[in-house]
């Protein structure tokens, strides 16, 4: 039986242009979502897929994602003496008190292959999972992750999780070729990268992976590729050529929390899963008017 999927690799040492300038002085990882910063939504995610070694891939600048999942003393003490045990509660459970965190640096943002490729002394030789923070997943069902987990368990293989989109969409997205396909599993034939035309499937790649460890025997060598970054898609098409690789379909929501947009959407969303705030945000867009507006538009043109 393949070994236990127990570390995970979060990288979080790009840029951030896209979110200039609120990405200056602060990881774009660290932007909010309600009240939480966006690489909390992916640590929860792994803590409850039975993650045990949480390991960061960081770069100058990110020190606020450390402070972020160490003790504050101060805080806790101050939040005590004024009686406020739910945020202390809140604060203090941020991450298991169980959880290894580890840290290393990406002396470059070189791409996010090479990012993971930094973990490769964390990684050993074992399998591991993969979560970019830009993504939040949502799913009413089981855990995304935690699925994917059993899988790699009753295949050994590598596996990229995947959800459909529009066909007009699929040239942003690295695409499945599908050889096989049961359920929710898929076998991989190949991935295309962002197809301009003829996308071999609508099943694209969202960020959530697992790996076998040979993936780091395959970065080792990877040559840069699309915008001269060493990219993750080209080593995971050597990979599946050698080892053979699966695809899961994701029955939820993604966020691309890279993305404008998508960031809006992640806030709008999770703030009407709260029951403190729902009631006025319905008021405020009801008082704002906007889907009256647009209906007048559609109906004008
Ligand atoms: P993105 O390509 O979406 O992030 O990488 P970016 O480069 O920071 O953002 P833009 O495009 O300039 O706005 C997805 C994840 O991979 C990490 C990022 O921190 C992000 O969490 N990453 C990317 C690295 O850790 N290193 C890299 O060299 C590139």
């Amino acid at each position: 039986m393949p070994p236990k999927v127990r570390k995970a690799v979060f990288p979080v040492a790009g840029l951030g242009t896209r979110f200039l300038p609120a990405t200056k002085a602060m990881p774009k990882e660290m932007l909010t979502v309600v009240d939480k910063p966006i690489i909390q939504y992916a640590v929860e995610e792994a803590v409850k897929a039975g993650i045990e070694e949480f390991i960061f891939v960081t770069g100058r600048g990110k020190e606020a994602i450390e402070n972020h999942f160490d003790r504050s003393y101060e805080l806790e003490q101050t939040l005590l003496n004024r009686q406020k045990e739910e945020l202390y509660d809140i604060v203090t459970n941020i991450i298991p008190a169980s959880a290894r965190i580890f840290y290393t640096r990406q002396g470059e943002a070189l791409g996010l292959g090479h990012a993971v490729h930094c973990a490769k002394a964390l990684i050993g030789n074992e399998p591991f999972a993969v979560l970019l923070p830009d993504d939040i997943i949502y799913s009413e069902g089981d855990n995304p992750l935690e699925e994917m987990i059993n899988l790699y368990q009753d295949t050994g293989q590598s596996i990229t999780l995947t959800m459909q989109v529009p066909e007009e969409h699929c040239h942003r997205y690295g695409i499945v070729d599908i050889e096989a396909q049961r359920g929710r599993a898929i076998v991989a034939k190949n991935f295309v990268e962002k197809p301009k035309e003829n996308a071999p499937s609508n099943l694209a790649c969202v960020g959530r992976y697992i790996f076998t460890p040979e993936i780091m025997n395959v970065l080792d060598k990877q040559k840069p590729g699309a915008g001269g970054e060493i990219q993750l898609t080209d080593a995971m098409t050597t990979l599946l050529k050698q080892q053979g690789f699966n695809a899961w379909v994701l029955d939820g929501r993604r966020f691309d929390c890279g993305d404008k947009a998508g960031m809006q959407k992640a806030n709008f969303f999770f703030a009407m899963q709260r029951q403190e705030i729902k009631q006025e945000l319905t008021e405020f867009i009801a008082e704002l008017g906007y889907t009256k507006q647009l209906t007048k538009m559609d109906n004008a043109s």
